[in-house]
């Protein structure tokens, strides 16, 4: 630290157990503008689970990790555990001083903002046609409606059904936001985004299949990055496979939100989600279930208790099963919340309260009150 004359250290600590968080917690507390230089050669494995907590406990705090080894597959696996940065033991002078301006370059953006950070939400469907488009449209819209800054991606990049559901034509589209990448501000993106009159921008896919392919996945953490730091909400429409575009969504995202039904194919579907979304790094607090169209009894299709034990989690959430007013709101071009007396726009509320965004400010009750509530509702 003596060749970096604006850092300080305020905290040092030998041992990394899995409470290493709370102790960090603690002191974030005094120095809430402090990261964490984080050396886990002593025991990779156990490093890396110490990242996890930290990560869950702190998200965005800034990370640096460090390490004697640095095979491709462990620097993935460190950066989807949420390290910044890297560096290599034994420790090169140059290479830290770099890492340290990084880190400064890192704390000067994020203080150059006012506000903090954003939130991603994605969405993603484990089959077609489960209700994810829905759940994009009707999360953002309760979102601006409580003055939230918002925008939507509508990363279904096929057949991006978005912009239809809300009644817009985009003249501009993502594949214009990505041709404008390194020159794009607020008011680039202004001039590229689609307002909603509920009060969200929404980035539409593009409508041209060929535009779409030459999206690149890591384009997408760039600009979603960017969107973090100018929008409170960024919800992002998934309604796609597990490919490497919505994976380097995933990576910024507070929460991937995992759109099913009680049918066995998609019950089936998302249990390989989930295996293949844990085998790759991912959290599983992060992956939260949404069943949709939820029927207590429904011959044929697979009991809420049965489906809790085939993905061994309980549900986020329940929605329940109303095709007419879901139908009414594709047809009016009118998300099903601004319907008041809508038993779905109800429950698409209760859902935003539950992820945290109630009026003041705390997370409602658990998976089991909000599966109850939609049970109480199909009787
Ligand atoms: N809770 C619900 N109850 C009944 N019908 C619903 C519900 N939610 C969505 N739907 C209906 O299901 C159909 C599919 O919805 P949506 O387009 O949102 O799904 P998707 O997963 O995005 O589909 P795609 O794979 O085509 O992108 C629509 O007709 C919609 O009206
Ligand atoms: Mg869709």
């Amino acid at each position: 630290m003596a060749h970096t004359p604006n850092a300080k250290v305020v905290a040092e600590h030998d041992e990394i157990g899995l409470n290493l968080y709370v102790r960090i917690l603690h002191e974030l507390e005094s120095h809430p503008s402090s990261s964490v230089l984080l050396d886990i050669s002593g025991d990779p494995e156990q490093g890396l689970r110490a990242l996890e907590h930290l990560n869950q406990a702190a998200p965005g705090l800034y990370v640096l990790l460090s390490e004697y080894q640095c095979s491709t597959e462990f620097l993935i696996r460190a950066m989807r555990t949420g390290a910044a940065d890297f560096l290599l033991q034994p420790l090169k002078r140059v290479e830290f001083r770099d890492a340290m301006v990084r880190l400064e370059q890192y704390m000067a953006r994020v203080h150059s903002h006012s506000r903090p950070l954003g939130k991603m939400y994605t969405f993603a469907g484990v089959k077609g046609g489960v209700g994810t488009t829905t759940a994009a449209i009707n999360f953002a819209t309760v979102c601006a409606k409580q003055n939230k800054s918002t925008i939507v991606l509508d990363l279904d990049l096929d057949s991006g059904d978005l912009a239809s559901y809300l009644g817009l034509q985009p003249q501009y589209s993502l594949h214009d936001a990505m041709e404008g990448l390194a020159r794009l501000d607020q008011a680039m993106l202004d001039g590229i985004v689609t307002r909603h009159a509920e009060g969200f921008s929404v980035l539409c896919a593009p409508d041209d299949i060929e535009k779409a392919r030459l999206i690149a996945p890591h384009q997408l953490k760039e600009l979603g990055t960017f969107l973090i730091e100018q929008y409170d909400v960024v919800v992002v429409d998934g309604s796609r496979g597990l490919d490497d575009i919505l994976l380097n969504c995933l990576e910024l995202s507070d929460s991937l939100f995992l759109v099913l039904t009680q049918e066995f194919p998609a019950v089936r579907n998302a249990q390989h989600y989930i295996n293949a979304l844990v085998r790759i790094g991912f959290s599983q607090e992060v992956i939260k279930l949404l069943v949709n169209r939820y029927q207590k009894r429904a011959p044929l299709h697979v009991s809420m208790e049965q489906l809790q034990q085939t993905l061994s989690a309980k549900p986020f959430y329940a929605f329940p099963n109303c095709y007419e007013e879901a139908m009414q709101a594709i047809h009016k071009a009118r998300p099903i919340v601004l319907n008041p007396a809508a038993e779905l726009g109800r429950a698409y509320r209760e859902f935003v309260k539950k992820v945290g965004f109630s009026s003041d400010g705390q997370p409602a009750g658990g998976a089991a009150a909000a599966v109850g509530a939609a049970r109480k509702n199909n009787g």
